[in-house]
């Protein structure tokens, strides 16, 4: 029983001690370029632009061509250090262990007297020394020196060419970015600036403890029966000259009706080489003592927690992680498509969706770029984090996939999706390249997917492993002029993506699916030798879809998938975003030198500027031009992109098209970009747009070649939907009151979406006076939004005029979970189009871009600070759309 009376006697347990080294009283950091001619305090953790910054040598790096003008910062040598003391005490452990969570890239690092400790080159790799003979009582001097990304990469690109060798000019950036084990839109993406940053990026610290710590803990959780099985694995680690551990490992895990599950066992072992041992235990879990985690829109995402530690046996010194788990089984079903869609074109090939807790889910969201562009920001800044995926959830996204050219995000960022239900498919960063296969490069990245698919893997919201993004099509279609090299880059692709990162994946956590591609077609691309003849084939897997010359407006411009990971369509921030990176008048035009600074897709503006004439009228000689082509390539993306998005749902009725994750949720800089969410958190029409979209239940139109209309009903709940109504009303633009309403019947059966037997004329009526809105009326269904057909681009219409709106903000201010809500009463006198209500006062509309189709309606603003009904009233702006 020995081991028992440990277990209770935890609170007189020393904790395996931490000195933490950021910056602090105790210990100060410096930072100073090569030549000794810039420097200043420094912030760790922390980076070279945001210590700048702080400094006052640079200003705002997002501020005009900022990013051109500080990128001097990157060819430069930095030279990180810090000054701290240690006692004799703190000397006194078996091991002492400097600790580094994250450094960016390429850097030296030497602590006291010119001892070198090592050499680290892969921001995404936690570094830990051994100290214990170069830490001295007293004063400690740990320098860490950065060598320029820039010149880092070129100097590896000189001996391991892999192409391309730069991003295309219009983007401001640098070249060969794929050399590095670095984030890899720091070079500039199509999306984003160049700030080749360098840093201390996460947090250092000396580890020290005489017995071992538990590095990682792993969590495999299978179902059996009704019960539940969870194997927890704890990656215990110490110094590679400590061959032998004694302690105990104990779980206990809390679930139902606050019972403590709890296990432990003896550790007497010998370790691994690099001073590593795995040890597990295993629980088995009644199916009465938990819930199951369900994805956002799908039910709760229960978690319990979960806590492991390990006692070294003679000292009683405890090593303890703290964790949260759930327990959910997602699969990626790919199977013969005819079984669901029989002998037809649809049903050739496989299927491609994920069924979470056995049943298969349409799986609605976005892509998530780096929170911000500098690393260090992305990672501290949790606020920011909170917004956007509290933003995603509100919106009723149950997906967003961390895409291959940011950073593995933060343990808060997962939890957080842990907590919100938001599944995450989760690119390797590797993106849009070829990348090298040099040994060395290839050591660090097997580092690299080890440890981060260790810190990870545990959580629920992580569905499921791609290799990269967009590779695989980009080798196939000759993105970057490989095809003379094909087969050395195909050899070079499988030695990377399927012998080097898939063995690693598939041992630490074989329950998850790792796809090689993102897109790709699955286990057909695998059958093809890893390159598919056609890795967008509609029949397989994944696809990527732009389109920036066909009507994005038009149901009939979009091709089939099976599931569509990434498409989207630019548009322009908000005149209020704009202003906080310029505050020059003259930069606020469309031709500005600041505003082709900021357009890095070519043509961008062009593109916008085509789809939005396709459909809305704008003067090039209003004086309100730069202000209307804004507002407008907003309303242009919204459209293109509640389009297509509808398009994919309809699509599970008869391709079983099973997931929409457009491009992109957030953004780095105030530029346009393909985002619904603009730098700063202010919402775009697509992000309130998305929340209509993505609606669990919805009524769907489609407006075909032929011009008749097919109404889908799009149910993606438990139960099915019967005896629905479906009310079409047929407006003229002249008026609030509906010319004419037609019911019809609907049903859909659960999780499907159903084209509804209606047949519909009314083109007796003139297409450019009119048009339809489609309301749901059904039992057990809440609330379904309204939907819209514009027979005809709305620069033909006739008859929409000039509205009179009358705004009044209630004065009975709500209180919400913190949070202030007042309602705002809007008055119209006759149809708006796109209703959109802007202030400058912080927070944010519950909904907005209404199309008004009542004299009086209600929109909901939040925020957190009180502010006088009336001043917010006054404080709003508003615009729409009329010829
Ligand atoms: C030091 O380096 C900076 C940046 O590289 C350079 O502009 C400056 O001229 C150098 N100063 C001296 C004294 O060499
Ligand atoms: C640490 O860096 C500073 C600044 O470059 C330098 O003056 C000092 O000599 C370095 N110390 C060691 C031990 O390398
Ligand atoms: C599928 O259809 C094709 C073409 O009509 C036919 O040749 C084939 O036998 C059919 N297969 C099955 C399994 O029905
Ligand atoms: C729409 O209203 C206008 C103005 O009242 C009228 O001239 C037109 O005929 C109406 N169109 C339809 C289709 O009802
Ligand atoms: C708005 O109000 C003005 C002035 O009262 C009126 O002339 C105009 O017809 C109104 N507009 C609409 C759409 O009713």
């Amino acid at each position: 029983m020995r081991t028992f009376v440990l277990f209770c006697s935890v609170l007189t347990i020393i904790n395996a001690e931490i000195i933490d080294l950021s910056s602090s009283d105790n210990v100060i950091w410096t930072f100073v370029s090569k030549n000794g001619s810039m420097k200043g305090p420094a912030t760790v953790p922390g980076g070279v632009y945001s210590d700048l910054q702080k400094a006052g040598i640079i200003g705002d790096i997002l501020n005009r061509d900022n990013d051109v003008l500080t990128r001097w910062v990157a060819f430069d040598t930095w030279t990180y250090t810090a000054k701290f003391q240690v006692s004799i005490d703190d000397l006194a452990s078996r091991v002492v262990h400097l600790v580094f969570d994250g450094l960016d890239t390429t850097a030296f690092i030497v602590l006291n007297d010119h001892s070198p400790i090592g050499a680290v080159n892969n921001m995404f790799v936690k570094y830990v020394f051994d100290i214990k003979n170069k830490l001295k009582a007293g004063e400690n001097v740990l320098n860490v020196t950065f060598l320029s990304p820039i010149m880092a990469a070129q100097i590896r690109s000189s001996r391991a060419f892999a192409a391309p060798a730069c991003v295309p000019p219009g983007y401001n950036g640098e070249c060969h970015v794929n050399q590095l084990r670095k984030m890899q839109a720091s070079f500039a993406w199509d999306w984003g600036p160049a700030f080749p940053s360098v840093g201390i990026w996460k947090p250092v610290y000396i580890e020290k403890y005489d017995g071992a710590v538990i590095r990682w803990v792993t969590t495999h959780t299978k179902r059996v029966g009704v019960d539940w099985s969870l194997t927890v694995q704890a990656h215990i680690e110490t110094s590679k000259k400590v061959t032998k551990i004694d302690g105990v490992l104990s779980i206990a895990l809390q679930v139902e009706g606050k019972q403590m599950l709890k296990k432990w066992k003896q550790v007497n072992v010998e370790t691994k080489a690099d001073g590593t041992v795995v040890e597990e235990i295993e629980l088995l879990i009644s199916g009465n003592m938990i819930r199951l985690w369900w994805p956002n829109g799908y039910g709760e995402p229960t978690l319990y927690d979960l806590h492991v530690h390990y006692t070294t046996a003679s000292k009683k010194e405890e090593s303890r992680k703290d964790i949260k788990i759930g327990f959910r089984t997602v699969e990626i079903v790919e199977s013969p498509a005819s079984e669901k869609l029989g002998n037809t074109t649809a049903g050739k090939g496989l299927t491609f969706y994920f069924k979470v807790n056995g049943y298969p889910l349409f799986m609605k969201g976005s892509n998530w770029i780096p929170s911000n562009i500098l690393p260090e920001l992305g990672e501290s800044d949790k606020a920011t984090i909170d917004n956007l995926l509290t933003a995603a959830y509100d919106v009723n996204m149950a997906m967003l996939r961390v895409w291959g050219g940011g950073v593995y995000e933060s343990d808060y960022f997962y939890e957080k999706c842990d907590q919100l239900g938001i599944l995450i498919w989760q690119d390797f960063m590797f993106a849009c390249s070829m990348y090298p296969v040099d040994p060395p490069f290839l050591n660090v990245v097997t580092q690299e997917i080890e440890q981060n698919v260790l810190r990870l893997q545990h959580h629920p919201s992580i569905a499921v492993w791609a290799g990269n993004n967009e590779n695989e099509v980009a080798l196939r279609g000759n993105w970057y002029g490989t095809s003379k090299d094909f087969k050395k880059y195909e050899a070079e692709y499988i030695k990377l993506y399927v012998d080097t990162i898939r063995p690693i994946v598939e041992t630490l956590d074989p329950e998850r699916r790792y796809l090689v591609s993102s897109p790709s077609n699955g286990i057909e691309s695998e059958r093809e030798g890893y390159i598919a003849s056609n890795p967008y084939d509609p029949h397989y897997g994944d696809t990527h879809y732009y389109n920036y010359f066909a009507d994005n407006w038009n149901m009939n411009t979009y091709p089939k998938t099976r599931f569509a990971s990434e498409y989207g369509f630019q548009s322009l921030p908000s005149i209020r975003t704009l202003k906080t990176a310029t505050s020059n008048p003259d930069d606020l035009k469309l031709n500005s030198k600041f505003s082709e600074h900021r357009q890095h897709s070519p043509n961008g503006y062009s593109y916008i500027e085509n789809q939005l004439t396709g459909h809305m009228k704008l003067d090039v000689n209003d004086f309100k031009y730069f202000e209307k082509f804004v507002f407008y390539s907003q309303i242009s993306q919204a459209m293109a992109l509640k389009t297509e998005t509808e398009v994919y749902r309809q699509g599970q009725a008869d391709w079983y098209t099973m997931g929409a994750l457009y491009w992109q949720l957030n953004d780095v800089w105030q530029a346009p970009s393909w985002s619904g969410i603009e730098y700063g958190g202010r919402w775009k029409m697509l992000h309130y747009f998305a929340k209509t979209f993505f609606a669990p239940v919805l009524v769907s139109p489609r407006q075909l070649v032929s011009d008749d209309i097919d109404v889908y009903l799009l149910n993606d709940r438990f139960v099915p939907i019967i005896d629905a109504v479906i009310t079409v009303d047929i407006y003229n633009w002249t008026s609030l009151t509906p010319i004419n309403t037609k019911q019809f019947p609907g049903d859909a059966d659960a999780l499907s979406a159903k084209l509804q037997d209606i047949d519909m004329n009314y083109w007796d009526y003139k297409k450019e006076q009119i048009f339809l809105k489609f309301s749901l009326d059904a039992p057990g269904v809440k609330s379904s939004p309204n939907n819209y057909v514009f027979p005809v681009p709305l620069k033909s219409i006739v008859g929409l005029i000039k509205p009179n709106i009358t705004i009044t903000v209630a004065n009975i201010v709500m209180r919400r979970k913190e949070k202030l809500e007042y309602t705002v009463n809007i008055e119209v006198d006759t149809i708006v189009l796109f209703l959109w209500l802007e202030t400058g006062i912080k927070g944010n509309f519950i909904d907005n871009a209404f199309i008004v189709t009542e004299p009086t309606i209600t929109a909901k603003f939040v925020c957190s600070k009180y502010v006088a009904p009336r001043d917010l009233q006054s404080s709003i702006e508003i615009q729409y759309y009329v010829n």
